[in-house]
């Protein structure tokens, strides 16, 4: 449920608006006229908190229509498998953990208020809300059983590169991570620094919920689901995830979106980007001007992982060197950094695992620079309600291509094979009849598929 937030006495004074930067009065923007909830007791501070809270129901409403559809998926197959045997056995497990699974996030994601989510999944198809699962609650889920399960080495790792960065004697006061994840190094880091308050700041509740919980010292029960299983058994494995002990006082999480983070300039003096600014989908210039100006003069940042800047901008996507030579004008020191081979999400129950070449480095504040717009760079008449939308050629493009899905979709009328519709596309002159035999086969799995349920054959 959402509540009212309370925010902890230590993070309270740090607070600001995520929408306008303004301090907060208790739980609201006076300015904004905005009162910030909490889920699960973890400040919900995203900008726009009703709008958000609607997507990442979206999304918990995606993940379990995802497992009811594999679990559908294993059993429909048991009808293939001779009786007895191994994959008989593989197919039961794994389709009763799909079920499991389901109920175990249902309970724990329950402050999301899924039963409050009325709109129809069509509607959510056509909007674009009911994201892929690639960008949804169980992105980066391995994480949280290597964070609280088998991960001891790969966190110490972690952790100790972290810590190797920092110079001799670091003893902040005030820590910021962001994009936790599922909050290990957080919890290590506050353990280790021992500081009087460290943030763990991501925009997933799943991570949120489930790395406060942990952390608070009660043990949580979550599937793993490996790549590339060694056995039968390791297809659906039941993980207890548990930390070695309560974090010491001073830990909070807080869901907020890390492109518009909900703090007073110069609250702290460490934050850390893990394995984050590649993926933050933010030109690294504009991240640099934020953490600068999160932090109090001299304070340090720790960035560490690789730089993997797949779908960016070619301007953007940065080797090390080229993020070296940009920190002095983002007020940074130019620091030197470490590079280590590390195994990466390498589960004892999966074939799969990853071998990266991890950067550690850390820059300390040596000069203010101007604070970045708040959130992702958006168009006025997008972010305001009162303003015309503009008729762009990429929605005139869209409108031209919903006609064609349109056309097509109202072909289906259960007697038309594939071929007479190739036909009535050619008749349009859509497209040539032999052209049009394979889009329309593409087009009707991809429609099977959006409809959250993949098909078997
Ligand atoms: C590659 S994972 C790294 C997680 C963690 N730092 C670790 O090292 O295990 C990236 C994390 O960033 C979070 N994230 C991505 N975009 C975000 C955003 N805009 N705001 C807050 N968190 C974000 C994701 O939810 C995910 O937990």
């Amino acid at each position: 449920m959402m509540r009212p937030m309370v925010p902890p006495a230590t993070l309270a004074p740090l607070l600001a608006c995520p929408a306008c930067g303004t301090r907060l009065t208790g739980d609201a923007c006076l300015a904004c006229r905005i009162d910030y909830p909490s889920l699960a007791e973890i400040p919900w501070l995203m900008p726009d908190p009703r709008a958000s809270l609607i997507e990442w129901r979206g999304r918990l409403h995606h993940l379990l229509t995802h497992y009811g559809a594999e679990a559908a998926r294993q059993r429909a197959a048991l009808a293939r498998v001779a009786p007895g045997g191994l994959t008989r056995q593989r197919l039961e497990r794994v389709a009763a953990a799909f079920d499991d699974q389901a109920v175990r996030l249902r309970e724990l994601l329950q402050p999301l208020g899924l039963e409050r989510r009325h709109e129809a999944h069509a509607v959510h198809v056509a909007l674009g809300t009911e994201l892929p699962l690639t960008q949804g609650l169980s992105s980066y889920y391995a994480n949280l059983h290597r964070d609280w399960c088998w991960g001891d080495e790969e966190n110490a790792a972690g952790l100790a590169a972290v810590l190797q960065a920092l110079p001799a004697g670091t003893r902040p006061a005030r820590v910021l991570v962001l994009g936790a994840g599922a909050g290990r190094l957080a919890y290590d880091l506050h353990r280790t620094l021992a500081p009087e308050l460290t943030v763990a700041l991501d925009f997933n509740p799943l991570f949120a919920i489930a790395a406060r919980r942990i952390a608070g010292g009660l043990p949580l029960e979550l599937y793993e689901f490996p790549i590339a299983p060694r056995t039968v058994a390791d297809h659906a494995l039941l993980r207890r995830l548990s930390a070695l002990a309560p974090a010491p006082a001073g830990l909070e999480f807080v869901l907020a979106d890390a492109t518009a983070p909900p703090f007073l300039p110069a609250a702290f003096d460490l934050v850390l980007t893990p394995w984050l600014i590649d993926v933050l989908g933010e030109p690294v210039p504009r991240q640099l001007q934020r953490i600068n100006s999160l932090l109090m003069p001299a304070g340090l940042w720790v960035n560490h992982g690789s730089l993997a800047f797949a779908d960016a901008d070619p301007a953007l996507a940065l080797t090390l060197e080229e993020l070296l030579e940009s920190l002095p004008d983002a007020g940074f020191s130019r620091p030197a950094a470490a590079e280590a081979q590390l195994p990466y999400l390498s589960s004892p129950a999966s074939r799969h695992a990853r071998l990266e070449t991890v950067i550690t480095f850390c820059a300390r504040k040596e000069r203010d620079v101007a604070a970045p717009p708040r959130g992702r760079e958006l168009p006025e008449w997008l972010r305001r309600s009162d303003l015309p939308v503009p008729p762009l050629a990429q929605f005139r493009a869209q409108a031209l291509s919903t006609r064609v899905y349109a056309f097509l979709l109202a072909m289906i009328d259960g007697e038309r094979t594939v071929r007479d519709m190739a036909r009535l596309m050619e008749q349009q002159k859509l497209m040539a009849a032999e052209d049009a035999e394979p889009a329309i086969r593409r087009f009707l799995l991809r429609a099977l598929e959006t409809s959250g349920e993949r098909p078997s054959f």
